[in-house]
């Protein structure tokens, strides 16, 4: 048995499109920050014995199918590379061939909403891959593990790691190169501090749809990521907050754009959302340089990282004045870092 630990993420440069939607590859590369795992996390526990009969997974206590594609790929690629296990002591001896025939029982849990647009299926699928691959005895490195996170889903990919994170979209028709990789750690630029307020809606996704009627989403994928993508690995690299800042609120921006560009048009920012933009936009422009980023993902939670721990302060106290928890506008305000992505290894 294995348990393991992993948080989620969110993009700055978002992902939104497949190019294939069964290996999960990606229109454009993308780019997140890994978020502190004590609020917003996924613990896995997989346990293998010879008394399971079949493959079975409990999510937040309820027992849910495993038949879907995105489970069997990622049962599939791990158990490809799986190898011998033996622990004298415990008395356990667990060949390669074994692995092919053995059942596995699966728990995990979230400490968040699931499917409520904060990015479960990133820390649910990359917990997954990583804790089979720890039962399992996989050798493959983080990277590797990714490009089977992210058959899961393609945000996965991106919680392999801690930090800064790249998903580079790969050229390869079998998706080989479509991986993640680490582009600092989590103790570079640490005087970001993120602030998530949580209004809690179920997420439908309607990726594919915009990728078969929007427009501006091929514009998007092909002339305007590839720019942004290296003009924030830069701003990353020289904790630039006024660049960072920017291209976050303007990708986060573009997205939405491209999903009010999708017919039918999906709408995922409410009032709040949009009162949210207008705060920190205009606080933004009464000081001499950037105090906050703003990104939401596929749901109205707004996602807010502010520049050091005083701007922080400042935009909690007007989160506060504006909107109350447990109020009709909003649910609950989670306050994190950056973060490893690590497990609780039992
Ligand atoms: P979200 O915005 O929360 O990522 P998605 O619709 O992208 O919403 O993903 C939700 C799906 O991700 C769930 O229906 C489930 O299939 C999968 N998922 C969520 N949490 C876990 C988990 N802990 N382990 C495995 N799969 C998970
Ligand atoms: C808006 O990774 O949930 O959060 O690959 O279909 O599982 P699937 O989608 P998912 O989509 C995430 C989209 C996003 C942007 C991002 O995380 O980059
Ligand atoms: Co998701």
């Amino acid at each position: 048995m294995v348990t393991a630990q992993t948080p989620t993420n969110i993009a700055v440069i978002k992902y939104w499109g497949k190019r294939d939607e069964t290996l999960i590859l990606p229109v454009n590369d993308s780019i997140s920050l890994t978020l502190d795992p004590s609020h917003l996390c996924t613990t896995t526990t997989v346990a293998v014995s010879s008394a399971f009969h079949q493959d079975r997974m409990w999510l937040n206590a309820k027992e849910i199918s495993l038949s879907g594609g995105r489970f069997q790929s990622c049962l599939r690629e791990i158990r490809a590379r799986a190898c011998d296990v033996e622990d004298e002591n415990k008395g356990i001896k667990i060949t390669k061939e074994d692995w092919a025939k053995l059942h596995l029982h699966i728990a995990s849990y979230n400490n968040f909403p699931t499917a409520a647009g904060l990015a479960s299926s990133a820390a649910g699928f990359a917990c997954l891959a990583y804790a089979l691959g720890k039962l399992m005895n996989v050798k493959e490195d983080e990277s590797q593990l990714s490009a089977i996170a992210r058959q899961g889903s393609g945000s996965a990919c991106r919680s392999l790691f801690g930090g800064f994170v790249k998903w580079i979209m790969g050229k390869e028709d079998n998706g080989s190169d479509s991986l993640a990789v680490q582009l600092a750690d989590e103790k570079h630029w640490d005087d970001l501090v993120i602030v998530i307020a949580v209004k809690e809606t179920s997420s439908t996704s309607g990726m594919c749809e915009s990728v078969e009627t929007s427009l501006l989403l091929q514009h998007r994928a092909k002339e305007i990521v590839p720019k942004r993508i290296l003009q924030m690995e830069e701003a990353i690299k020289n904790r630039d907050f006024a660049s960072f800042s920017q291209l976050t609120c303007a990708d986060s921006n573009q997205f939405h754009a491209v999903c009010l560009d999708t017919s039918p048009p999906i709408f995922y920012m409410n009032d709040t959302s949009h009162r949210i933009i207008s705060i920190a936009e205009k606080w933004n422009r009464s000081e001499e340089a950037p105090q906050v980023a703003y990104t939401f993902d596929a749901g109205p939670n707004a996602v807010l990282i502010a520049r050091n721990r005083k701007a922080a302060t400042s935009l909690i106290q007007r989160l506060l004045y504006y909107f109350p928890p447990n109020s009709d506008d909003l649910s609950s305000y989670i306050i994190g870092d950056k973060s490893i992505a690590k497990d609780a290894g039992i």
